[in-house]
């Protein structure tokens, strides 16, 4: 396992063994802060009645909105002082024991650019925008933010086994793309949707994907889409339904008996699933994002 909190590394500079780097706020040039204004105002035209009370909870209480790409030492005094945790600026995607281990410390990696103005709609790689919009928010509920933390540890433990991809698996199903079932009706809390004009609706509307409720290990054999909406959403009946059913599971004896290998489809639905709704996957059999005309 890597060593833990080695900020400035003289070797390199800037990238230290934990790959913090400066956010380096004063660098941004005003289009790029009017970029994440654009971004910022569209999500929240769209996304009251879509995302759920605890991300809007959490983006008031943050004022990620008063203008441009928000400061990190801003936002970390007030998330400091509600749930102990903090941001990190990054300059990619960090390699698994190194996110690991900030998570289960606490901290929560950061890209710090932000996309091009012609890829406001979509792009693969986490930048600003999708790091701190969709995921920063979500940090401000207690329950969530030891469900992130637990999940770091979670993480560190697992590099013992092979079993990364499962591991990748419910990251991606919960955090990114999760939906929670609550007495309104169905909301987004995943921040890879949240962060998406087109598939904060499509997630909850259209009738292409799978909604099925959440069962650990059978999220955990699901494979999953990295480059177009998702054919599955699962959906969990509260943030603590999600914490007790990965923090009570000792994952040890499952990585033993998963397969080295996915077991299902992005878009499998099986006998024992409890489905919300049953999707007719036109928009992947379409042809999806390439084919996009609407989303259905
Ligand atoms: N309970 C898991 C284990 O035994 C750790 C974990 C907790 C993973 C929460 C994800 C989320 O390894
Ligand atoms: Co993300």
């Amino acid at each position: 396992m890597g060593t833990s909190n080695l900020r400035a590394d003289p070797r390199t500079d800037t990238i230290a063994d934990d790959f913090i780097v400066e956010q380096n706020w004063d660098a941004y040039t005003p289009e790029q802060h009017g970029t994440w204004d654009i971004l910022y105002k569209r999500q929240l035209a769209s996304l009251p009645g879509l995302a759920c009370d605890e991300f809007m909870q959490g983006l008031d209480a943050l004022d990620l909105g008063t203008g441009g790409i928000p400061d990190f030492k801003k936002i970390n005094k007030k998330l400091k002082a509600l749930t102990g945790w903090e941001v990190v600026a990054v300059p990619c995607l960090v390699p698994d024991d190194i996110f690991f281990e900030h998570l289960a410390n606490r901290r929560f990696p950061a890209g710090n650019f932000i996309r091009e103005r012609e890829q406001l709609e979509y792009i693969q790689e986490p930048d600003v925008f999708h790091d701190v919009f969709g995921h920063v928010p979500m940090l401000t509920n207690p329950v969530f933010a030891d469900y992130i933390e637990a999940y770091g540890k979670g993480g560190m433990r697992s590099m013992g086994y092979d079993r990364l991809k499962a591991l990748a698996s419910l990251y991606w199903y919960t955090v990114e793309f999760g939906l929670i079932n609550t007495p309104k009706g169905m909301r987004i809390y995943g921040a890879g949707i949240l962060s998406s004009r087109s598939e904060s609706a499509y997630s909850l509307q259209a009738r292409s994907p799978n909604r099925i409720h959440f069962d650990l290990e059978r999220l955990m054999r699901s494979d999953y889409k990295i480059d177009d909406f998702q054919a599955t959403y699962f959906i969990v009946s509260s943030f603590d339904e999600l914490f007790r059913a990965t923090v009570d599971t000792d994952f040890g004896p499952l990585y033993e008996r998963l397969n080295a290998t996915f077991d299902f489809t992005p878009t499998a639905v099986l006998e024992s699933d409890k489905i919300y709704t049953r999707g007719t996957q036109e928009y992947g059999r379409n042809g999806g994002r390439k084919n996009a005309a609407k989303p259905v």
